[in-house]
């Protein structure tokens, strides 16, 4: 391109000034030549002329011949090859080497100077003139003409060309000159933008193209730098919005996968590399369905690529290891509407379902151990409504077994309540330093009573001195559920015992009874709520199945742990275990 611009504008100016300089001297060597030859037939004329006055002494003189005269005269040529010729008055030469027609010679005898250009018989151009001889009578008496050839005019013109030539060299040279530096200095901010051009598409945005002059192309070079700010402007705006996009997308928490629409996956973010077990390096720039082979996923990715279909699934477990997936897919499209791939949303529900499916279970089964006071409460007050109220003895029973009803009620409401709260963790603990001997002690002597009604024997050993950082209300809480249980489910005549010794820097306080024990299947579940191991048997012991529960969240919440083990028939220990510095505070 440089050359041919260049090249171009010089040979331009070349072709331009060699077409001037011709067409000029073209134009000057004929006005010239016209020139010369007037002026060298004046010559020619006036020296005819002048041998015609020379002539006219002689015209009269009857004794001179015109053969002498002629001879005479020939003196008088100034050039080999001009000739100078007499005629007498009947139009005769010497020699006859005058055509007596010519025009120029008739006009002559006309009295009249004249001359001509014309070919003669041997093909030569010549110069003629005729000059009249006036005798004294005022006669013509004769013509004298004189011809040259006119070539000794163009000789003279031919020595004008060595200057001609020289100035068309000059001239030539000139346009070389003026051309080659004009290309230049058009050229070369055209080399410079160009050079600009290239590094900015090479990636290099802060070039700027060097800017000089008002002209055309010093605004053109404006322009370009004004259009490069923007561009670099642009591509900054871009990248910073590309990063801020890269930025949400890679700190949200839900897995997002993007591709093309040739199924290439473009962006994976943290999230999706721990659903979906793949690694972002070998994920990226591969196709979808090889990454993730026959999954759900990459079909809907699919369907949004090739059909602008927007899908919504919940994927079942076994879809994606054994979690629930919610997965969005949906197409991308250009400013133009077109789709240019796919982007799909995945969260992991899985917790949401089982929490979902919890306080479903949890509401069937408050509502159904509500139930069962109800509706005792509300068959014994009929029945006293019925009639039996009139019978004191009946109705004593009655309102006895509508009161205790009511109190299970209670107690489930409040035990519910208490689990809440606890699970919600707006329960705030008030840990205070607690003997554990003491409130073991404590708790034995209230549950006496009842041991002694069942005939139970209920032993408890503590070493004195074990001091934990507890809320002591909520650990009496617990030691009393455990204790109330082990009296529960121990048939007369066995023997609860509950142990303390401290452990590793922990203390822990076993629990252990002589009692039915619990069926191997169940002891995994009786720290769930309503969970109950013999259905049949501890609905009438008036239990909720929430103690446990309860107790389970209130050891954790000291830093601490409960386990059971059990053997049916022969007895079941619960093991709390606590920190000995356990701290407390709100329930974390
Ligand atoms: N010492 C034990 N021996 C045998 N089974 C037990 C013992 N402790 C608990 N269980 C079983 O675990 C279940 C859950 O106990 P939990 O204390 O949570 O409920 P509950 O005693 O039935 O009712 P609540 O304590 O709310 O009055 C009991 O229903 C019982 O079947
Ligand atoms: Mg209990």
């Amino acid at each position: 391109m440089r050359r041919s611009i260049r090249w171009n504008i010089t040979a331009s100016y070349l072709v331009l000034v060699f077409l001037v300089l011709v067409i000029f001297t073209a134009y000057v060597v004929r006005a010239l030549e016209r020139q010369y030859v007037n002026t060298y037939a004046y010559v020619v004329a006036t020296q005819a002329k002048v041998i015609s006055l020379m002539m006219r002494e002689y015209a009269d003189d009857p004794g001179q011949d015109l053969a002498r005269l002629q001879v005479m005269v020939q003196q008088l040529r100034w050039r080999k090859d001009a000739t100078i010729s007499l005629l007498d008055a009947t139009g005769r030469s010497p020699g006859g080497t005058v055509d007596p027609a010519a025009p120029e010679v008739r006009a002559a005898f006309a009295g009249e100077e004249a001359q001509s250009v014309r070919t003669d018989s041997q093909g030569v151009k010549r110069v003629y003139a005729a000059a009249p001889i006036v005798g004294a009578d005022g006669n013509v008496v004769g013509v004298v003409h004189v011809s040259a050839p006119r070539i000794w005019v163009l000789r003279q013109l031919q020595r004008m060309a060595p200057a001609l030539l020289t100035a068309m060299l000059l001239g030539l040279t000139a346009a070389v000159v003026v051309g080659a530096a004009l290309s230049r200095r058009i050229t070369r901010p055209l080399l410079a933008l160009g050079a600009a051009a290239a590094r900015i598409s090479a990636g290099d945005l802060s070039t700027r193209a060097p800017v000089h002059g008002t002209d055309e192309l010093g605004a053109l070079g404006r322009t370009f730098n004004e259009m490069a700010e923007r561009l670099e402007q642009t591509v900054a705006d871009i990248s910073d919005e590309r990063n801020r996009i890269e930025a949400i997308v890679a700190a949200m928490t839900d897995a997002v996968v993007a591709t093309d629409r040739h199924d290439t996956i473009m962006l994976l973010n943290r999230a999706a590399e721990d659903l979906l077990r793949v690694r972002r390096d070998d994920a990226l720039g591969r196709s979808s369905t090889r990454v993730f082979g026959t999954r759900r996923l990459s079909a809907m990715l699919h369907e949004a690529t090739a059909h602008g279909r927007v899908t919504a699934e919940e994927l079942p477990p076994g879809t994606m290891g054994d979690r629930v997936v919610e997965a969005h897919c949906a197409p991308v499209r250009s400013s133009g509407g077109e789709v240019t791939g796919a982007v799909a949303v995945l969260r992991d529900v899985t917790e949401l379902r089982q929490t979902e499916r919890l306080r479903r279970e949890l509401t069937a089964n408050v509502s159904h151990e509500l139930r069962t006071p109800l509706t005792s409460i509300k068959g014994f007050a009929e029945t006293l409504l019925d009639g039996a109220m009139r019978d004191e003895a009946t109705a004593r029973r009655f309102l006895t077994i509508i009161d205790s009803e009511t109190d299970r009620l209670v107690k489930l409401v409040d035990d519910l309540l208490d689990l809440s709260l606890l699970e919600s963790k707006r329960v705030t603990l008030d840990p205070k330093p607690v003997d554990l001997g003491g409130l073991i002690a404590h708790t034995v002597d209230k549950l006496r009573p009842i041991a002694d009604h069942s005939q139970l024997t209920l032993v408890q050993s503590a070493p004195a001195g074990i001091v934990v950082f507890a809320d002591a209300d909520r650990l009496e809480q617990v030691f009393t559920n455990l204790v109330d249980n082990a009296l529960k489910y121990t048939p007369p005549g066995g023997r609860v015992e509950v142990q303390a010794r401290p452990v590793n820097g922990e203390v822990e306080v076993a629990v252990h009874d002589s009692g039915q024990g619990i069926q191997p299947e169940d002891l995994p579940h009786v720290f769930e709520r309503f969970y109950r191991a013999d259905r049949s048997r501890t609905r009438g012991s008036g239990g909720t199945g929430l103690g446990l529960a309860i107790a389970k969240h209130i050891v954790e919440a000291h830093g601490g742990r409960i386990s059971v083990s059990s053997r049916l028939n022969e007895g079941t220990t619960f093991k709390v275990t606590i920190p000995l510095s356990s701290g407390g505070g709100a329930i974390q």
